[in-house]
C-alpha cells in the first residue's frame, strides 16, 4: 500500500539525521513505529540512547531493542515526531494517537525537531480532515466539555476506547473537536490553554524544525526559514 510504503521510505530518510546523535526522542504512532524498525535495522542504533513520547512508542522501541531511558537521563539532541495534518507553515496538528502533552514537552526541549509523514498529512489549514485533540483533566470533564463547545462553537466528545473514556498515559481524557479550519491556529492554541481543566492542545506552532515529506519514493524535506 502507497501510503505504507511512504512511512517506509521517509523512515529511511531520515535515518541521516540520526547520525552523530547520542539522545534521541520518539514521538508516537505508526510513522515513528516504522522509523524505530527502519533505526533498529541499522548500524546507528547500538550506541544510542532513546526517550519515548507514550507507552506505545516505548513498547516498540524496547521490543526492537533500542536503548530506552527516560527524561532524567537528558535532553535529546533530537526528536523524530509524526503528526496528523501540517499546515503550509509548518504548524502542526497531533493527538491521533493520545500522545500530544509529552510531544509537545519532547518538541520544546528537543535541540532540533523533525517530523516525518505521509504525502496525505499535507493541508492548507489544521482541522481540515481531523478533529482536534485536546488533552484533559478528567475532575469536571462534561463542564470543560460544554466550556470548550461553546468557545469553538463546535461539538467536542470525549475520546473512548471501547465502552470507556480513553486514558492518557498521563492519566488524562481528550477531547476530540470537530471544528471549523484553523485560520489563527496560535491565537486557538495560547486562547485553549487559559481554560482550567485543559492539559494542553494538539496544536503546535513553531516548533518543527523540519518536516519531511514522503510522495511515494520522493521527500520533500520542508523548513519554516
Ligand atoms: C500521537 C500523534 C502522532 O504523531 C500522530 O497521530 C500521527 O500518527 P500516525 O503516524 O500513526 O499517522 O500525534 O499523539
Amino acid at each position: 500500500m502507497q501510503v505504507e510504503m511512504e512511512k517506509r521510505v521517509v523512515s529511511r530518510y531520515a535515518l541521516n539525521l540520526v547520525k552523530g546523535v547520542d539522545i534521541l526522542g520518539l514521538g508516537s504512532g505508526t510513522t515513528v513505529s516504522a522509523f524505530v524498525e527502519e533505526l533498529a535495522s541499522s548500524d546507528l542504533a547500538e550506541d544510542l540512547k532513546v526517550i519515548p513520547s507514550s507507552s506505545q512508542i516505548e513498547s516498540v522501541a524496547r521490543r526492537n531493542g533500542l536503548n530506552v531511558v527516560d527524561p532524567s537521563y537528558g535532553k535529546p539532541d533530537l526528536t523524530i515526531d509524526g503528526a496528523d495534518e501540517i499546515d503550509s507553515e509548518l504548524n502542526l496538528l497531533k493527538g491521533g494517537g493520545g500522545a500530544l502533552v509529552r510531544e509537545k514537552v519532547l518538541a520544546v526541549n528537543s535541540d532540533y525537531y523533525v517530523i516525518i509523514a505521509d504525502h496525505r498529512k499535507l493541508v492548507n489549514r489544521l482541522c481540515t480532515k481531523k478533529p482536534l485533540p485536546i488533552e484533559v483533566l478528567p475532575y469536571g470533564v462534561e463542564w470543560t466539555r460544554n466550556l470548550l463547545e461553546v468557545v469553538l462553537n463546535s461539538k467536542a466528545v470525549i475520546r473512548m476506547n471501547g465502552e470507556s473514556p480513553f486514558i492518557s498515559d498521563n492519566g488524562n481524557y481528550i477531547l476530540d473537536i470537530r471544528c471549523e479550519p484553523l485560520e489563527d491556529p496560535s491565537a486557538v492554541e495560547k486562547q485553549l490553554k487559559l481554560y482550567p481543566g485543559v492539559v494542553d492542545v494538539g496544536i503546535f506552532t513553531e516548533l518543527a524544525d523540519e518536516v519531511l515529506i514522503a510522495f511515494g519514493n520522493e521527500v520533500k524535506r520542508l523548513s519554516p526559514h
